[in-house]
């Protein structure tokens, strides 16, 4: 039996903004993929893949991240990755999502880029007509990798940029800044890319303050180490700049060493606009849905809260205004629905 929070939880409208879409292949997936495509895995079965998600920091994930998504070679693996990763967030009622994906992590392996991004943005656009889901995609550099690689990527990224509506920095965070990016964040942001960056995972506030100064974030990915510097929260109040904050990831990851010790509820007290993502469900126990429940019930959050976090996540988007506010009017007509729980 569902208590009325959890129901509560599990039926409102949401928006996810940080999901890698490499990071939704599941095992079961994965392993057929592999077949498929004669590619030899290092692992005897699903069950034993599982068992090996067992993870001390952000590289020992990533590690196995990258050998995972080997098997994806051709739009039909993109397709059907993404496909089902859709499907699953439809029944988390998610009903808006901004999709990461690393194209260095493909074209490295002599995958064309058009290949990974027609098989992610074909299923995005069937499930936005099926399902009603809005969408964007965001690409990712890759940040151990140098800063030409970037460019080149970028480069190549620009006969697509129709399709793709902002760029993003990821992977291994410590002795990667934000800054060795400079230059490249500049120039897409001259060709009309939004901007989002990950800082603040495991690497330290300095990174935030360099993805924000540097790389003119809009949103900072994760971000939970700016509680380490007061200025810093203070800067990310004033200008009212997203955190997309994944609580599953963090404790898997051992960024905080158990759910009752993450900091999102204080994140929230200080007037921060966080919000609730999932960043790699297939690798860290859980959807959307199973973020929000696990931080609901560690951190004692209300319903109110869970209103907040839902409609940050709106706000954050980079939807239209008038696509937002029809999100939102859901939300509200929602939590009117649900009255006894959310009124004060
Ligand atoms: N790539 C996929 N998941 C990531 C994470 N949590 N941090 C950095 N890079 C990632
Ligand atoms: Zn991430």
């Amino acid at each position: 039996m569902s208590t009325p929070i959890e129901t509560f939880i599990r039926n409102i409208p949401k928006a996810e903004l940080h999901l890698h879409i490499e990071g939704t292949l599941e095992p079961e997936l994965m392993f057929a993929i592999a077949s498929r495509n004669n590619v030899p895995l290092n692992f005897p079965s699903v069950e034993a893949l599982r068992e090996a998600y067992n993870f001390s920091d952000l590289q020992s994930f990533l590690d196995l991240y990258y050998q995972g998504m080997a098997v994806l070679q051709k739009e039909e693996d993109f397709f059907e990755m993404t496909m089902a990763y859709l499907k699953r967030a439809r029944e988390d009622r998610v009903r808006h999502a901004e999709i990461f994906f690393d194209p260095q992590a493909h074209t490295s392996r002599g995958v064309p880029f058009e290949t990974v991004l027609d098989g992610i943005h074909k299923a995005c656009l069937q499930a936005e007509q099926e399902f009603g889901i809005t969408f964007r995609i965001i690409l990712c550099f890759l940040r151990h990798l140098s800063a030409e690689e970037a460019f080149a990527t970028l480069r190549g990224a620009l006969p697509h940029r129709d399709r793709i509506t902002a760029v993003g920095l990821d992977s291994s965070e410590l002795g990667h800044p934000p800054s060795r990016f400079a230059a490249v964040f500049e120039e897409a942001r001259r060709e009309g890319f939004r901007v989002v960056a990950h800082a603040g995972e495991e690497g330290p506030a300095e990174y935030i303050w360099e993805a924000l100064d540097m790389l003119k974030a809009l949103r900072i990915d994760h971000g939970v180490r700016c509680m380490d510097d007061e200025d810093l929260v203070n800067r990310l109040r004033a200008d009212q700049i997203p955190l997309t904050v994944c609580p599953l990831s963090n404790v898997r990851l051992r960024v905080f060493p158990e759910m009752r010790l993450h900091n999102l509820k204080r994140l929230l007290e200080r007037g921060l606009v966080v919000t609730i993502n999932s960043d790699d469900p297939a690798y860290f126990g859980g959807y959307l849905t199973d973020n929000f429940l696990a931080a609901q019930e560690a951190l004692g959050l209300g319903p109110r809260e869970i209103q907040t976090l839902v409609e940050n996540s709106f706000h954050a988007s980079f939807l239209r205004q008038e696509e937002k506010e029809r999100h939102l009017a859901d939300v509200r007509r929602y939590c009117e629905n649900n009255a006894p729980l959310t009124q004060p």
